[in-house]
């Protein structure tokens, strides 16, 4: 299996920097379908600092969602972690009995979904759902989990709290739901939180609130994100790095700034020409560019040999076919796999 040690040693960033709070290598998750192994996460590596949020970007089917479930050793079925390290503040969660990880998914490491419907439990009150979280976690008794999850409504902006706590799921509007979701991610004072497409079936308006929010919080409570997104425009406004994948892989990784002024990967240049407002002068100096990415994303039932992105890359060349990129450095802190910035390549067998 091929190891990537280029970005290994990249990610780690400079001696001087603490240790990242989250650090995943070569993490894998295949599904098992009567047509092969689809590689639905394909050897990845990134680390997220403390008080960081790091913005998870890349066309639908690109393997987000699947990574961010790894972290939590929560794929769904028939999905497995196939491999990888997950070492989060100091420990390797792939080696943690389930017990153990469970613990470290309430109390250090919360998740908020996509879909706040799904997230909830429609049979019980907000109270109750919360509560029981909580009293579950922290071993309070029921009336000081319920003043615990009311004061934590009212930090994610829900007025009348108290209130809020006898009504069910299906009482409350989809804005209302994200908040009680968030407010439940934050139950037990996690280090870091996982936002997958968190106000993507929300409103306009809504949506903005809901991110505002959770960038306050992030602050606030001097928390790390991960946030999972396909829009460029709302990294842009929240992330500090970010990492753009492509077909279960990392295609690119850098701060938020050199993402917008020095992409390298052409998928990331593609990606972020189909935005021209979020970075004018990128989208001037390159109007030549200005277009959706042609083509779509590749099947990972059959992938395409070499690099996953070479079948819609402007700038492919024969051995784009031949050799998979590998994550490396280009610049201190940038990381890109394109054999055409320098990355080395593993030949296709
Ligand atoms: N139930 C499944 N069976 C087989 N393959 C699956 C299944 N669910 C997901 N996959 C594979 O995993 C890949 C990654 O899916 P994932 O949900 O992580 O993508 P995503 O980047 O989160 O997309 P989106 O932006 O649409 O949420 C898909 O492209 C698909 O090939
Ligand atoms: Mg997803």
């Amino acid at each position: 299996m091929p190891s990537t040690p280029a970005s290994s040693s990249s990610a780690a960033g400079p001696a001087a920097e603490p240790p990242p709070l989250l650090k995943a290598e070569n993490l894998r998750v295949h599904f098992a379908t009567r047509n092969g192994i689809i590689r639905a996460v394909n050897g990845v590596d990134f680390t997220v600092q403390a008080g960081e949020t790091l913005g998870l970007v890349g066309e639908s089917g690109s393997g987000k969602t699947m990574t961010s479930l790894a972290l939590l050793r929560l794929v769904p079925r028939p999905a497995v972690i196939a491999s990888g390290r997950i070492e989060f503040e100091g420990r390797d969660l792939m080696t943690l009995s389930d017990r153990e990880m469970q613990d470290v998914r309430g109390k250090r490491l919360a998740m908020v979904f996509q879909n706040p419907a799904y997230s909830l439990n429609p049979i019980l009150s907000i109270g109750d759902q919360l509560g029981e979280i909580f009293a579950w976690h922290e071993k309070l008794g029921r009336q000081q989990a319920l003043d615990r999850v009311a004061e934590l409504l009212n930090l994610v902006g829900i007025t009348d709290a108290r209130a809020r706590l006898r009504q069910f799921p299906h009482e409350l509007s989809g804005g209302i739901k994200q908040r009680v979701c968030i407010a439940r991610a934050l139950l037990c004072n996690p280090t870091l939180i996982l936002a997958d497409e968190p106000t993507t079936n929300l409103d306009v308006t809504i949506q903005s609130q809901i991110l505002e929010l959770l960038d306050e919080l992030k602050e606030r409570l001097g928390m790390s994100m991960i946030l999972v997104t396909h829009d460029m425009g709302v990294v842009a406004r929240m992330a500090d790095h970010i990492a753009v994948m492509y077909a279960g892989r990392m295609c690119e990784i850098a701060d938020a700034r050199t993402i917008f002024h020095d992409p390298q990967h052409p998928y990331t240049q593609a990606l972020l020409s189909s935005l021209p407002r979020v970075d004018r002068r990128y989208s001037e100096t390159r109007r030549e560019r200005l277009t959706a990415i042609p083509g779509r994303p590749p099947n990972l039932a059959q992938p395409p040999t070499g690099c996953p992105f070479h079948e819609r890359c402007p700038e492919a060349e024969p051995r784009c076919r031949a050799f998979v990129p590998q994550m490396s450095e280009f610049a201190p802190g940038h990381t890109v796999s394109c054999l055409r910035r320098g990355s080395p390549g593993i030949p296709v067998q």
